[in-house]
C-alpha cells in the first residue's frame, strides 16, 4: 500500500492569494479546490472501508439521533452526510460557495435534506440555533483566529452538547512548506496543530472535560498509513 500524502491540503493548485490571511484568498482558493477535492479518499470517502470508518467514528461521537449537528468547514459536505444517514439534523458552513454547492448536490443525489450556508464559520450564520454537536474536521489550520472560532462553537452548543474537532499537525514546526495562499504561513495554527495545544485552548472554554482519540493508526480513516499526528478531541459543553 502506498502511504498518503502526509497533509489534507490540496496540492498543486494555487488560486489568486488576495491578501494575507484574509478570508476573499482563502475561499477563492477553496472554490478552485471544490470539483477535485472528493479524489482524495479522505475526502470523498468513495471506498466501503474508508466510508465504514469513519461512519463508525461519527456514531461513538454522536448522541442518538436525531440531534443537531452544525458541521463548520464543512466542505463537500462527506461527514455531514454520513450523519444525515443516521438520521441527525444537519446544518453544514462553508466559505466556499462551490464547496457548498456540491455539499447540497451529494444530499440531493441521496435523497436526503440537509441545511448548507455559505459563511465564515469563525461566526457561522445560524443566528441564535443551538446545536447538540458542533463538528469541525481539518479546518482550524486555516482560521486567522482559531481561538476565536473555538469559543464561538462552544458558545453555540445545547446544555450537555459536544465540539468534536477532528485535526491534526501534518507538517514540522520549522520546515520549509509553500503556503498554499499568500500569507497562510501567518495564520496562527497553520501546518496543523497538535493535539496538546488544541486541547489546552479548548480545556479552559468546557470547565475541562476534553479527551482526545489518536487517529493517525488508523490507515482505513485516510485510505492508507500516515505518520503524522491526527486525533480527534471531544469536548462536552
Ligand atoms: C481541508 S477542507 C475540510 C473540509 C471538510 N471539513 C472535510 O473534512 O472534508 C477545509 C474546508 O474549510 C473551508 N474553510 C476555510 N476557511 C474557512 C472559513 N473561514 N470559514 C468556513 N469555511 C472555511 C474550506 O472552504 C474547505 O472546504
Amino acid at each position: 500500500m502506498t502511504e498518503r500524502r502526509a497533509d489534507p491540503r490540496p496540492s498543486g493548485r494555487r488560486a489568486d492569494p488576495g491578501p494575507p490571511g484574509r478570508p476573499a484568498g482563502i475561499a477563492a482558493y477553496w472554490d478552485a479546490a471544490a470539483e477535485s477535492f472528493d479524489d482524495e479518499p479522505d475526502h470523498g470517502l468513495r471506498a466501503d472501508r474508508t466510508r465504514a470508518a469513519w461512519a463508525r467514528l461519527l456514531r461513538s461521537w454522536s448522541p442518538a439521533a436525531p440531534a443537531g449537528v452544525l458541521d463548520v468547514g464543512c466542505g463537500t459536505g462527506s461527514l455531514s452526510l454520513l450523519l444525515a444517514e443516521d438520521g441527525h439534523r444537519v446544518t453544514g458552513v462553508d466559505l466556499a460557495p462551490r464547496m457548498v454547492g456540491r455539499a447540497r448536490a451529494k444530499f440531493a443525489a441521496a435523497g436526503l435534506a440537509g441545511r448548507f450556508l455559505t459563511g465564515d464559520a469563525t461566526h457561522p450564520p445560524t443566528g441564535e440555533e443551538r446545536f447538540d454537536v458542533v463538528l469541525s474536521r481539518h479546518l482550524v489550520w486555516t482560521l486567522p483566529d482559531p481561538e476565536a472560532a473555538l469559543r464561538d462553537w462552544v458558545g453555540r452548543l445545547r446544555p450537555g452538547g459536544r465540539l468534536v474537532l477532528v485535526e491534526g499537525r501534518w507538517r514540522q514546526a520549522g520546515a520549509e512548506g509553500v503556503p498554499y495562499v499568500a500569507g497562510a504561513e501567518a495564520l496562527p495554527w497553520s501546518g496543523g496543530v497538535g493535539a496538546d495545544d488544541l486541547a489546552a485552548a479548548v480545556r479552559p472554554l468546557v470547565g475541562g472535560r476534553v479527551r482526545v482519540e489518536p487517529l493517525s493508526g488508523e490507515a482505513e480513516l485516510w485510505g492508507g498509513p500516515v505518520d503524522d499526528e491526527r486525533y480527534a478531541l471531544i469536548a462536552d459543553g
